[in-house]
């Protein structure tokens, strides 16, 4: 049990990115009702999440983490969750037949509400409110009522997120998740891509795997590891308060357990030491992501990590490194040979989006060549450094959303208007998402055939 630790600790350190509401008598009671609620998700769960994290951080599994930046209110349908999960499958399926090892799949999903912002407002026409902090928080509209901090739509997030994960619980084991589906449906966006000559090859490969099991008797009749995923939802721990009240005591182990979901990360501007967040953070035992940035300090790294991680447990902690395109080599093997020399366990995860934000015909937007770009350095550094590459943590949809310019159907600036929806950062479209994953599979491919050369003897 963390040291002078309890669920309401961070109250007594400063916190960033956290609103004032109104009325703080109606903020308590509604943190109150949410306290009594049912927890989201089971403290078993949570453990074997770490554990299968555990895996990657000794470089024998991947991790793919990924969903909307935020997710909203307006755009909860079973259309959209279906259609993240179908596209976030296609990836899973992808990267484990290019890794050849297992895929930890954990959603941005069930619980991404909240948004820290660079900037406290927002100015219009020369009218400035109250920035947009998400849905949990504030309305997006434009108009001072909406940007009022209203309580009662953490009730709204948390019941969200709860028929989120009940339908993505019903797919990951109730048939949908299906190898033999993903499969057709990976291959039907192989045939439609104008990339298709340079996926195929590992399509086909994956094509005759099937085949090949199917003929030797594994079918998804008998195997229901082949019918069925184990499934993950994540989001950042950023409103405490809600966090807080959905912190229970696991009655197995005893232990704190944060059950909004499987795993929380604390953002790049929040992950000061002795603030709130990571006050917060160390006294559960959920798996925690930290993101890293242009600023991360080793020193402060290997602080943090001590902090967040004292007993080094792998899988504990997941570092999500964001540097931009071009910044990767000058930061991350700094970090790396830090975590070495301490010999901390982690697992190593690239998120190339927040980094490569810009701005287009006034629409936030994202190159997909700077994040192909992003990832292509973090699996270079990693090579060189001969730590492992162990995941990726992306921004997507399963939507033809025109949010991010480029791919392999190229969206062009003059397109981003035509269905730029995200409430907060623009998204990889399904279409760029799995594109993505055949690029990271190329990478991976790569490393396994490095790693399997056979070592020359040494001669005398
Ligand atoms: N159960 C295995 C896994 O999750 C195989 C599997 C079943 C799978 N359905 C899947 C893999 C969908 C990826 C995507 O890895
Ligand atoms: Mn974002």
């Amino acid at each position: 049990m963390a040291k002078d630790w309890t669920p309401s600790s961070w109250r007594a350190k400063p916190v960033l990115q956290v609103p004032d509401y109104p009325d703080p008598v109606v903020l308590a009671e509604t943190e109150t009702r949410l306290a009594s609620f049912p927890p989201l998700v089971f403290a078993g769960e949570a453990r074997k999440l770490t554990r299968s994290l555990g895996e990657v951080a000794e470089g024998r599994a991947f991790l793919l983490q990924g969903g909307d930046c935020a997710e909203s209110f307006a755009e909860h349908g079973a259309d959209n969750i279906r259609d993240f999960f179908r596209a976030f499958l296609q990836m899973a399926v992808i990267l484990t037949f290019a890794s050849a090892q297992p895929v930890v799949k954990v959603g941005r999903i069930a619980g991404q509400f909240a948004k820290p912002r660079s900037s406290n407002s927002e100015t219009k026409n020369g009218e400035t409110l109250p920035a947009y902090r998400g849905d949990i928080i504030n309305g997006i509209e434009f108009d001072a009522a909406s940007r009022i901090p209203d309580p009662n739509r953490q009730v709204m997030a948390y019941r969200q997120s709860a028929a989120t994960l009940n339908l993505l619980r019903a797919f990951a084991q109730g048939g949908y998740a299906n190898l033999e589906n993903v499969h057709q449906w990976m291959l039907g966006f192989v045939a439609g891509s104008p990339q298709a000559e340079r996926f195929v090859a590992i399509a086909d490969r994956i094509s005759e795997t099937m085949a090949f099991m199917r003929a030797v008797g594994i079918d998804a009749e008998n195997h229901p590891s082949l019918r069925e995923t184990d499934f993950f939802t994540s989001h950042e721990a950023l409103l405490l308060g809600y966090e807080e009240a959905l912190t229970r005591v696991d009655s197995t182990s005893g232990d704190w357990y944060a059950t909004s979901g499987h795993m929380i990360w604390i953002g790049d501007r929040t992950r000061q030491l002795d603030h709130g967040h990571v006050e917060f953070c160390r006294g559960i035992h959920n798996p925690l992501g930290l993101k890293c940035g242009p600023t991360s300090d080793p020193d402060d790294l290997i602080r943090l990590i001590d902090r967040l991680n004292p007993q080094n447990k792998a899988g504990r902690l997941t570092l999500i490194t964001r540097f931009g395109h071009e910044r990767v080599e000058e930061c991350l093997p700094k970090l790396i040979r830090a975590v070495e020399r301490e010999g901390k366990k982690v697992v190593w995860s690239c998120d190339p989006m927040h980094g490569n934000t810009i701005t287009l015909n006034r629409y936030k937007t994202r190159p997909f060549e700077r994040i192909l770009a992003e990832v292509q350095a973090f699996f270079d550094v990693h090579r060189a450094e001969g730590t492992h590459p162990g995941g990726i943590h992306v921004e997507m949809t399963g939507k033809d959303v025109t949010e991010c310019t480029g791919g392999a159907r190229p969206i062009l600036a003059e397109d981003l208007s035509d269905r730029y929806h995200t409430h907060c950062d623009p998204r990889l479209n399904a279409n760029q998402a799995l594109e993505l994953a055949f690029l990271v599979a190329e990478l991976l491919k790569q490393d396994r055939e490095a790693s399997s050369e056979p070592k020359r003897q040494i001669a005398g």
